[in-house]
């Protein structure tokens, strides 16, 4: 049997969220420019989405660019800025084929207007898609995220708008960029590299996490299915013991 007809359809995760780790090493290999790798990047993102929405996946999240990769060179984050715009622009009809809404999550001001533009235009055009949420973490951290969390509770709450003793796990998910979205589910990280690096730190908690050696853009969907597979052949426990789980 593939590894595709092994996959249980009942128990599919509903939020998968990947770290895209290897484009620089990719091109290397091949003696190429970092820009060749992000290049090819772009090709397993179209890839693993189709594959997300053929598989009834609701959500997926995608850590594309970090508030620490501001930090690299300004050529290469001009290149991933260009790649964000053409991608934008090329892919509009995938997501409305496949009826899949795109938001982001991070800090997009900070964005080139250019890029913040591109992607008002695509968010309102995929708003009304429902089969599965297009996430793209851009200029995107998860202490940024919780510290803005925390402001915006305090300034409801010197406001007399919420009561200290009733902040609990939901009005914090209420708070966060992610607010319209499930936990993490399943956790990839692709390259070999066994680090979360400020993603979504609250958000999985829970998850299962994935490591696998293939660069980013190697990663095919046949590596989401063996991702999957392992996933499903877990047992999550959410705290409880495996006997009050089989009850
Ligand atoms: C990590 O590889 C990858 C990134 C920082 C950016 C991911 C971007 C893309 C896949 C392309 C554009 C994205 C979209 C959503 C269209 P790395 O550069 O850190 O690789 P290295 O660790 O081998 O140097």
């Amino acid at each position: 049997m593939s590894k595709k007809e092994l996959l249980h359809t009942q128990k599919m995760p509903k939020h998968v969220a990947i770290i895209m780790d290897g484009n620089g090493r990719w091109a290397k290999q091949k003696g190429r420019l970092r820009v060749f790798g992000h290049e090819n990047g772009t090709k397993s993102v179209r890839e693993i989405t189709e594959t997300c929405v053929e598989l009834n996946i609701e959500n997926l999240t995608l850590y594309a660019f970090s508030t620490e990769n501001w930090k690299r060179p300004k050529i290469e984050v001009q290149t991933l800025m260009r790649l964000l715009i053409s991608s934008l622009k090329n892919e509009i009809k995938t997501l409305q084929d496949n009826d899949i809404r795109l938001q982001t999550i991070g800090n997009t001001d900070e964005l080139p207007r250019k890029v913040q533009r591109e992607l008002q235009d695509v968010i309102s055009q995929t708003k009304g898609n429902k089969k599965m949420t297009l996430t793209l973490a851009l200029s995107y951290g998860s202490r940024d995220e919780i510290i803005n969390t925390i402001k915006q509770i305090s300034i409801k709450v010197k406001n007399n708008i919420i009561s200290p003793e009733l902040i609990d796990e939901s009005v914090i998910n209420e708070h966060l960029y992610t607010r319209n979205l499930p936990d993490v589910d399943l956790l990839i990280r692709t390259s070999g590299e066994q680090r979360i690096s400020n993603f979504l730190l609250w958000q999985i908690a829970y998850a299962e996490l994935f490591f696998t050696e293939v660069l980013w853009p190697d990663f095919t969907k046949e590596d989401l299915y063996e991702a999957i597979l392992s996933y499903q052949k877990r047992e999550r426990r959410f705290g409880k013991t495996s006997e009050q789980l089989k009850a």
